[in-house]
Parts: structure tokens; sequence; C-alpha cells
């Protein structure tokens, strides 16, 4: 039996015989009655377990470090006059596994910091048991969102030979020996004798991959690990994290952002439904005011504005930012954070970038300076999500390619679809682990990823 079914549904237990098997949280023990609170990680809130001194094992259990495993059996009673609504009168303890004495997690509240130090561990803590449902539940109402969407899942590869931002802010994988490395008759590395026969890397972005299924199957999304060697120390950057990436076919860019806005909606009014403990523990300890907030996201539209419109309103307030900003400049966290806190109260489309400073594949607008891509920023992150429509025409995306520097070798196949029957056809990328980063209020990626890689530190 799970602690989650009692809780949910209470009635039907009550007065009944019930068995768990959990952890022990905290216990206070007296010489005739002892309370455990016991978790089994079945939900966030745990149980508490009377044990009476008429028990055979009494002075046992008694003595049962916490983080010990156990096995309770007993009678669910209702405790109306208490906090928790129900408590467990136990008739036997078993004690399953006792958790030796140097256990780091004794029950003073930790630091994040510190816990970082344990990620094998901090899943049992409050906040990092809130944080991982959270990312569960999240994972699911996406992919909910976009199968009620009629979307396909199509899985891109995480070892491709494409940059597909661009950047060069790639991952090698080899096989090759790096203490002997294979050289050609120039010196140079000869990639021949390297797994696949020439240089590859892990991917920055499915997207690349994804944009010709939508030729086949109309609407489509990937969502898995994405790499990027930036070498961006920041709360907000992992080397190591989740995309979600749709593509819609016959769609612009106000089109897309219109798919944005509804998911992000979506996926909140999914988890205020399928979390309310976790999120009344966020709102309380985490981040106060984050209910209100979610609250009037779900129910508002999300303002829009072009780049250039953004510009002029931050250029008002150059003052107070380290990176002055101009036409042309990129907009740094910090104007991002202006723009959502302090402009619109809320999340932001900008659109309409210029070219220079946004990646080649987006639809180059007729002004010739600008294109027509959208990044979605949000209170207390920056941006969350950033999208485009898509090139549609193979010879500026060629020529745009090649004024970027990054020439067109090993992507005649990305800009052969606008030839082959192309069309219309837009997506975003959005940042998992800022989305969690969102809807929990925590405020280091470090903290939403299980397994954090960040430059210098795996
Ligand atoms: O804006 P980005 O670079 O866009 C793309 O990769 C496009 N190919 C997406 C598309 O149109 N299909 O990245 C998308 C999002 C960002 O808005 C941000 O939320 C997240 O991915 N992101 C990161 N999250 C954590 N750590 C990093 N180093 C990230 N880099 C980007
Ligand atoms: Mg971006």
């Amino acid at each position: 039996m799970q602690i989650k079914e009692f809780y949910r549904h209470m009635d039907d237990y009550v007065g009944k015989e019930v068995t768990i098997q959990g952890w022990i949280k905290q216990s206070r023990i007296s010489k005739n009655v002892g309370f455990l609170i016991v978790n089994d990680g079945s939900f966030f809130k745990p149980v508490q377990v009377v044990a009476s001194s008429d028990m055979d094992n009494y002075r046992e259990v008694a003595h049962i470090p916490n983080g010990s495993s156990i096995e309770v059996q007993g009678k669910l009673v209702a405790t109306p006059q208490a906090k928790q609504a129900f408590e467990i009168q136990a008739s036997s303890i078993r004690l399953l596994d006792a958790c030796s004495l140097d256990y780091p997690l004794q029950n003073k509240r930790q630091s994040f910091e510190f816990l970082r130090d344990h990620p094998s561990l901090r899943s049992r803590t409050n906040t990092f048991m809130a944080v991982f449902r959270l990312r569960s539940e999240l994972a699911y109402a996406i992919h909910d969102f976009f199968h009620k969407e009629g979307f396909t899942y199509v899985h891109t590869p995480i070892i491709t030979a494409s940059d597909a931002e661009g950047a060069g802010e790639m991952f090698q994988t080899t096989t090759l020996d790096l203490d002997h490395i294979p050289k050609t008759e120039e010196g140079e590395v000869d990639y021949g004798e390297d797994f696949f026969g020439r240089e590859v890397n892990l991917t920055v972005s499915g997207q690349l991959e994804v944009e010709p299924f939508i030729m086949s199957h109309r609407n489509v999304y990937t969502f898995g690990p994405t790499f990027r060697a930036e070498k961006s120390n920041t709360t907000r950057h992992a080397a190591e994290f989740w995309m979600i990436e749709p593509e819609l076919a016959f769609a612009d860019n106000a089109m897309t952002m219109d798919n944005a806005e509804a998911m992000v909606k979506s996926v909140i009014n999914h988890v205020m439904e399928a979390l309310p403990e976790e999120m009344d523990f966020f709102n309380q300890w985490i981040d106060k005011g984050l209910i209100d907030r979610l609250n009037q996201v779900r129910h508002s539209s999300f303002a829009r504005m072009t780049y250039t419109e953004a510009i002029e309103i931050l250029e008002k307030a150059n003052d107070r930012f380290d990176y002055k900003v101009k036409w042309g400049s990129d907009i740094q966290t910090e104007h991002e954070r202006y723009l959502t806190e302090e402009v619109v109260h809320g999340p932001l489309f900008v659109t309409d970038y210029p070219k220079e400073i946004k990646s080649f594949y987006m639809k180059q607008n007729d002004d010739g300076k600008t294109v027509a891509c959208f990044d979605m920023l949000v209170p207390g992150i920056g941006e969350l999500i950033g999208g485009s429509e898509r090139e549609t025409d193979p010879d500026k995306l060629t020529a745009l390619m090649n004024e970027k520097g990054m020439g067109t070798e090993g992507y005649e196949w990305y800009i052969n679809l606008r030839r082959f029957g192309g069309c219309v056809h837009g997506g975003y990328g959005l940042g998992f682990e800022r989305l969690v980063m969102y809807l929990s209020g925590m405020g280091n990626i470090r903290d939403v990823l299980p397994y954090p890689r960040t430059v210098g530190s795996l």
C-alpha cells in the first residue's frame, strides 16, 4: 500500500488494517509511546506512525535511527483534531535496514550548496522531493499537451554531425586515443580513423533533425537531452539539459507563439491540479507569491513587442544596466528581467531581432535587417523559450549561412528541404530546467537537475 492512496482516498482506509514500507524521517520517543514520521516516497507528505510500549520490540523500535527503512502494520485512524488528518496505530514495526549514524542528512536544515555535494541523497529532502516530482509531472504534462494537440514525438539523435545553432559550442565525441592521435599526411587529425569516420559531436538542438518530419507528419516535437559547451557559469546555464522542440507545419511566427503560450499555460494548469501539496510547499518555502503569479499567468494573455520596441524602452533605462543597449545589441538577462518584471509584469514575447544576433535558419524579414523570431521571456528567469519561423527560400538561407561564415557544407540536406515541397513553418525550443525553475521558484539550475553538469563541475 502507498501513502498517496491514504491521502487521496482516506475514507476507504479509515478503521482498516494497513501495511506500509518506508523511511523514518523523524521520531519522538517517550517511555510509553513513540511517534515516527514515515515517508514511503509515493507522496509529498509523510504519515505519523504511533508505536506503543505494548509492542514486543518497543525498546528496539525506540532506537531505530532516522533514515532507516521499516515496515509498519497497523490500523489507519482518523485524527480530526490533529494537524494531520490520520495516523497509523502500529501493531508491528519491523526494521528492514538500519541507517548508519554517519548519514549526512541529519534533521537540521541543510543548505542547497551542501546538498549539491550529495546528489545521491538530496532527493530525500522535502525541497528536492518536491522538485523532482514536479520535474517528472512536467515532462508528463508536456507530452500530454502535444499528444492532445496531435503532435508526433520524434526521437532526434544525440550524436550528430551538425551544429544546429551555428555557434560552435559543442562537445566533440570521439573514440580516438587522445594520447596517440592519428594524423593525416598534412598533419591534421585523421577523422577517417575515428568511430564514425568523421568528426561528430553531442547535439546542441534537435531542431534540424526534427524539421524534415513536418513534411511527413505535419506537427512534430522532440524532447531530449541537449549539450552545450558554453563557458557560462550562471544560475541558468547547464552543459547538459533537456529541451522540448516542437515544429509546426503551415505556421508563421505568430501562430508558433500562440502554440508556445498555450503550452506554457497548459502545463501550469496541469501541475497546479496534479501537485497541490508540492506547489503549496514551493509557495511557502521557496518563492512566496508563486501561486498568485502562476494563477495570473495562466489567465492572462502574454505581452508581445518587437525587438525594436524593446530597445526603445531599454535605452530610456540604460542608466541602471551594466550592459548599455542600442539597436543591434543582444538583450542580456538584466534587460530581459527589467522588461518582464518592471515593464509588462509577466511573460513577454520579444520578436523580430536583428539577423546578426540570431541563428541562420530564421526567416528573414522584408526589411533586410531582422528575422521573424521570438524569445519568450519570463520574470525571474529571462529567456524561457527561443523560436522562429524558418527561412523557406533556399537561396536566402544559403546566403545567410555564408554571411555568418559557417558555410553550407554538411547542411545540403537541410537546404534541400526547401526544394522538396517545403512549406511555411515555425518552431521553438523550451529549456526544460528553466521551466522547472519558473514553476517552482528554485533559483539555481543546479537544483532542478538530478545530476547537474555545469562548466567545471560534474
Ligand atoms: O534559444 P535556443 O538556443 O534555441 C534553440 O536551440 C533552437 N534550435 C530552438 C528551436 O527553435 N527549435 O535554446 C532554446 C532554449 C532557451 O530558450 C533556454 O530556455 C534553453 O533552451 N537553453 C538552456 N537551458 C539550460 N542551459 C543552457 N546552457 C541552455 N541553453 C539554452
Ligand atoms: Mg535563445
